[in-house]
């Protein structure tokens, strides 16, 4: 069965879309068949992975599989990289979040539509919205674990008591399982003194949930997007590449998967640790 982990801050701007799609392709990268779920309508992640916005307004997305209207496979799309597919979003998806309200078991809708799918694939990583509406309800519903990006500046921290209280709701009556896989801070800028002090806060914080690998702030990773190609398309030697396939290896080592099938490049790749 796959891992379905949500990506989730109700914070926008964190780096939730760009830990999603650079973290799925560097676990395609390490062969694990890997499936986006893009669950903002905003669709970032769509974009970011070069769906074409036009063409998906007249083709069936995540919206139509999310409301029951076809399964979920009939919208799963192949990406430029081997073993990573995504389901792609676009306003629609604003839809669902008030068509469902009245719904029965509106909770529960994306965990039943992945029961067809949840074994073709090793993980499932689920692009959540900046909201805690019934999206991220949905995701964190449907999730084996959840994964919150930070970014580090001075009120990284801020917000991240309500998301936790959902995650507690959600708990209680709809997923008693759900894993805090931990945090992963983003953005850092290591010229700045506040970002140290943030680390070290949110190491204080939350002391085995932080990835000891962070991700620099790191223009490669912005503009890939803007291309329509996860980072390791666009600029391999990258830090933000080296980042995020770091990220990947850490997260497959805490799940106990074996990591030396890890793409032999880029070399000269430094042990896991903080990149400044
Ligand atoms: N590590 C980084 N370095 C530089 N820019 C980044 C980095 N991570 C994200 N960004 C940029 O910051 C903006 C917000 O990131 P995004 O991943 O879209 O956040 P969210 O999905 O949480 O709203 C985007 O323009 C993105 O390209
Ligand atoms: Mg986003």
């Amino acid at each position: 069965m796959g891992k379905v982990i949500a990506i989730a801050n109700q914070k926008g701007g964190v780096g939730k879309t760009t830990t999603t799609v650079n973290l799925a392709a560097s676990l395609a990268v390490a062969e694990r068949k890997t499936l986006i779920l893009d669950f903002d309508p905003q669709g970032n992640a769509s974009s970011a992975l070069g769906v074409d916005r036009a063409a998906l307004m007249q083709e069936k997305n995540m919206y139509h599989a999310l409301i029951g209207e076809v399964p979920l496979s009939a919208v799963i799309r192949p990406t430029e990289i081997d073993n990573l597919s995504i389901v792609a979003a676009n306003g629609d998806l604003t839809g669902a979040e008030i068509e469902l309200v009245s719904a029965f078991a509106r909770e529960n809708r994306l965990r039943s539509a992945l029961l067809e799918i949840k074994a073709k694939f090793d993980y499932i990583l689920i692009d959540c919205p900046p909201s805690l509406g019934l999206l991220t309800v949905n995701a964190l519903t449907a999730a084996d674990s959840f994964l919150v990006p930070l970014q580090c500046e001075f009120f990284a921290l801020e917000g991240l008591s309500q998301l936790i209280h959902t995650v507690s709701l959600v708990r209680q009556s709809l997923n008693p399982n759900l894993f805090h896989e931990g945090i992963v801070l983003t953005m850092f800028d290591g010229r700045n003194n506040l970002a140290h002090e943030v680390v070290k806060e949110v190491q204080t914080y939350f002391p085995d949930k932080v990835f000891e690998t962070v991700v620099p702030r790191n223009v490669r990773l912005s503009e890939c997007s803007s291309f329509g190609k996860p980072v390791l398309l666009y600029d391999i030697d990258s830090k933000g590449c080296l980042a995020y396939l770091n990220l990947a290896k850490e997260l497959l080592s805490r799940n106990q998967n074996v990591s030396d099938r890890m793409p032999a490049r880029p070399q000269n790749q430094p042990e896991m640790r903080t990149f400044v």
